[in-house]
């Protein structure tokens, strides 16, 4: 364990080495330089493959822990709460087949609340407003295990995320934030994920952004646990960039954030739950 962290405290100075060199992007009338990517995602699926040999095959073949999460997922689904006896079935379906598809297009433009709703918020939402339940606190495990659950009913079909008409500023907000120098180190999404992506740290690859967001929830080996793209960027990306103050879950910058993020991922099959490192 000791040894697993060492590695990833020295990936994290290696990177920082590799990145000081950079000089500060200049920002044009708010608009962003974009960074042309390092290496295509076919090119990194190679060096993933390479690197990891096929450990992370061997991992899933062995099973997912999610899967039991899953089945939690279900089960809260079924399950009646709140001051209107109402359960998620009742209106969604027995077994939530009404709700087949509906992740392929989260996030998106919301007129209600005037921006980018998420799944989770969505879930909130219902068990407020159609259930009189209390929301759940966010990236706990009903609330994971429920999106896991309705996010499964999309399994195998492609994301398609629209950013035209009002959900276009929102997009260009979360590109912005994903561009947007943080923390002590000064380091930005982009200088990882684009420009540097590809590079070999001594216990990771960097990734290109195209896969960031199909497998969420996902199973990681370090958390022991199953959780959200949010918590895998303020939790660990983040804080790795060394923020002072973690944004929360679900705050505006975040949700504009994987809604960009997550259009990176458009075409590509919806595959939860996700399994990794
Ligand atoms: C009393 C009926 C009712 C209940 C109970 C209910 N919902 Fe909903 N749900 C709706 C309605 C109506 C909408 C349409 C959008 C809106 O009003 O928010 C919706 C929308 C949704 C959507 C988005 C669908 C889409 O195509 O965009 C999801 C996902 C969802 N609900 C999940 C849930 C979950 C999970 C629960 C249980 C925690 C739940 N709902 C409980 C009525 C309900
Ligand atoms: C110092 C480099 C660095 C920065 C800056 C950084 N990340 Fe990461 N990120 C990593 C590493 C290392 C991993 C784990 C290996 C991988 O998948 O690239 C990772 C993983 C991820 C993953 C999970 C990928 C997967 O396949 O499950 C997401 C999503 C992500 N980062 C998003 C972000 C976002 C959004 C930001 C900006 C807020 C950010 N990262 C900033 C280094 C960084």
């Amino acid at each position: 364990m000791i040894k697993r962290a060492l590695g990833g405290l020295i990936a994290l100075l290696l990177i920082a080495g590799a990145i000081s060199v950079i000089t500060p992007q200049n920002s044009i009338a708010g608009e962003i330089q974009e960074y042309t990517p390092n290496i295509s995602a076919e090119e990194y699926e190679k060096r993933y493959n390479e690197f990891y040999g096929d450990a992370t095959k061997k991992m899933a073949e062995e099973g997912n822990p999610a899967e039991m999460l899953l089945d939690d997922g279900k089960a809260l689904f079924q399950k009646v709460d709140g001051s209107k006896g109402k359960s998620c079935a009742s209106c969604h379906g027995q077994n939530g087949e009404k709700l087949k598809g509906a992740a392929t297009t989260y996030p998106k433009y919301n007129a209600g609340i005037k921006g980018i709703i998420t799944l989770p918020v969505q879930i909130n939402r219902c068990r407020e407003n159609q259930m009189g339940a209390k929301p759940w606190k966010y990236d706990t495990p009903d609330i994971v295990a429920v999106e896991l659950f309705v996010k499964s009913l999309s399994n195998g079909m492609p994301i398609k995320i629209s950013i035209d008409g009002p959900a276009k500023p929102f997009y260009e907000a979360g590109k912005k934030m994903y561009y947007t120098r943080l923390g002590q180190w000064n380091w930005n999404c982009a200088i990882c994920h684009i420009k540097y992506s590809g590079h070999k740290t001594r216990a990771n690859i960097l990734s290109t952004n195209r896969h960031h967001a199909d497998h969420w929830p996902t199973y990681r080996m370090a958390w022991q646990s199953t959780g959200t793209i949010q918590r895998r960027i303020i939790n660990d990306c983040i804080k790795n960039m060394r923020v002072d103050k973690l944004p929360e879950y679900e705050s505006e910058d975040i949700r504009n954030l994987e809604f960009y993020l997550t259009y990176q991922a458009n075409g590509l099959p919806i595959q939860v739950p996700g399994l990794r490192f």
